[in-house]
């Protein structure tokens, strides 16, 4: 049986850190800091939302963050600005190593699908605007069955939807907490450290892979 992979989207394919360009004409140099804790944020409350089951999709969680992140850092941005916010978020870039490193497992006939938290038409707006909307098979959201990630239900979900197998699915992700989900829910799970400075969580449960970059996973994969 072919080999299915499920991608993670934000911080894994897509930069969420695209933003700081806009945000920095709006605050110069904490514009950095600023992105980290919207992000932060926006995990934390879809974390928070899933143990409450009080779900609203991923888009509220940013959007929340963001008001969030403004209070934290006591910046007073206009309607607009957040909406041009929200709207470069909505089209955010994806990282340089990935058009090609999907390619290689197209070419290889992997099976690719992406695995999200967002709304199946804000990742498919992602993936298109990116220009690697063609090397997937289909978007499994999490929002389909309203919760998020690291709730082992969204893991099944995305086994049941891809027609895979635990042990013939991997899940692609730079985010220890997906990786540790969905080993925890009988994937394998290729970690992407995507800077020299980030942590794996002391959980118990380590990734079956690590890489730093895409284009180094095939291989990694196809030897495993
Ligand atoms: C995603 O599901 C966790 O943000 C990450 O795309």
């Amino acid at each position: 049986m072919s080999i299915t992979l499920a991608f993670d989207v934000y911080g894994t394919l897509i930069d969420t850190h695209g933003v700081v360009t806009k945000l920095q004409t709006f605050m110069g140099d904490k514009a950095f800091a600023f992105s980290q804790t919207w992000r932060e944020k926006q995990l934390e409350y879809s974390f928070r939302r899933g143990l409450m089951q009080n779900y609203e999709n991923f888009a509220v969680c940013t959007r929340n963050a963001l008001d969030y992140t403004c209070s934290y850092f006591k910046i007073l941005f206009s309607a607009e600005q957040k909406n041009e916010l929200l709207d470069t978020y909505r089209t955010l870039p994806a990282f340089n190593d990935v058009k090609e490193g999907l390619a290689r497992f197209k070419n290889d006939n992997f099976r690719i699908f992406a695995f999200s938290n967002g709304s199946a038409e804000a990742v498919d707006m992602l993936l298109s605007t990116a220009g690697i909307k063609e090397f997937f098979l289909g978007v499994v959201s999490t929002d389909t069955i309203k919760s998020f990630k690291p709730n082992p239900a969204v893991y099944c979900h995305f086994l049941r939807t891809s027609g895979a197998s635990g042990n013939s699915a991997w899940m692609i992700s730079s985010n220890p907490f997906d990786v540790i989900g969905a080993i925890s829910s009988g994937m394998r799970a290729a970690w992407v450290k995507r800077s020299e400075g980030a942590v794996f969580d002391p959980w118990g449960i380590e990734p079956t892979l690590t890489v730093s970059s895409l284009d180094k996973l095939n291989d990694a994969i196809s030897r495993y």
